[in-house]
């Protein structure tokens, strides 16, 4: 008879043997997919024989992480901010550090303030919207993007969230058709990564986030030489935006803020210590 906790503690060892960080971690939330049990059952019922068909539940989902697909992607969803968010394949995995974007626009937008229109370009699962609505009832947001398969999973988070009300979502690219000087703040985590860099990433990324999340071309800047100009037009006189950036872009993002009008630009590291966010105003 195999044990839920012995069959935990085999799949973490073939985990890390495969080279996956956080083995331990992941088997516990594979085998809580498999079982359906969680948090405080999962270890009151450790002792408890494994049935055939958890077993067989379990190794379908192992046979997939070893062969390197994201655990968000079998496990069907992802937690980011105090949200839980639908994934799959046609939207970017949302990064812990992309909640680094999320404070900056926090800061940039205090509670106190009345109705304020924000807007997310390059949404994907809507992650940063929907965070940043979550913590400001009084605020309505937009998120655009170019695939119509991650704006339907965007939606279906805006409801899952209870912020489909405060939310909607626009295909187009970038902020095309949107109307100028109508947003109080506006966020985006565009594609930064640079097209020669794409082949060396670990195969979750490679292989599984959309190409069209992650290639910024062949300095990574592409978006932002697009984009920058195009958030200038769509902000109020005076209203802030923030766009998260590569760990080495910050001086290239922060110049080319400026070359779209922006004015005092400023530079948030995430908790790893790297450069992630760049944020400016644009000039009353
Ligand atoms: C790095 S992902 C960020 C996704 C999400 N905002 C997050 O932070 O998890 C970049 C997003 O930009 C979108 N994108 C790429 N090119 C675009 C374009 N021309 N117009 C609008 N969105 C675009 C991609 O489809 C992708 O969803």
């Amino acid at each position: 008879m195999t044990s839920l906790n012995e069959a935990r503690r085999d799949l973490a060892a073939r985990l890390e043997t495969a080279g996956i960080a956080d083995a331990a971690i992941e088997a516990k939330y594979l085998l809580a997919a498999a079982t359906g049990l969680e948090g405080a059952s999962l270890i009151a019922e450790g002792h408890r024989e494994f049935t055939t068909d958890e077993a067989d539940r379990l190794e379908a989902m192992a046979a997939r992480r070893l062969a390197r697909e994201p655990l968000a992607h079998i496990l069907g969803n992802q937690p980011f901010w105090t949200l839980d968010l639908e994934v799959s394949p046609d939207v970017l995995i949302p990064r812990t550090d992309t909640e680094t974007l999320v404070e900056t626009a926090l800061d940039l937008m205090p509670s106190a303030s009345g109705i304020q229109r924000v807007l997310d370009v390059g949404t994907g699962s809507g992650a940063v919207l929907l965070a940043i609505l979550k913590e400001r009832p009084n605020a309505y947001g937009i998120g655009t993007d170019v695939s119509p398969a991650a704006l339907t999973i965007a939606e279906r988070n805006a409801v899952r969230n209870g912020l489909d009300g405060r939310s909607s979502f626009r295909q187009t690219s970038w902020v095309d058709g949107l109307r100028g000087g109508d947003f109080d703040l506006a966020v985006s985590n565009p594609p930064y990564i640079a097209t020669a860099v794409i082949a060396g990433l670990e195969p979750e990324v490679r292989d599984h986030d959309p190409a069209l999340a992650l290639d910024g071309g062949e300095d990574g800047l592409d978006a932002y030489r697009v984009l920058l100009p195009e958030l200038f037009r769509i902000l109020k006189p005076g209203a802030p935006m923030a766009v998260e950036i590569g760990f080495d872009q910050a001086a290239s993002v922060s110049a080319l803020a400026g070359e779209a009008g922006f004015t005092g630009m400023a530079i948030r590291r995430d908790l790893g210590g790297n450069d992630r966010v760049v944020s400016a105003l644009k000039p009353k």
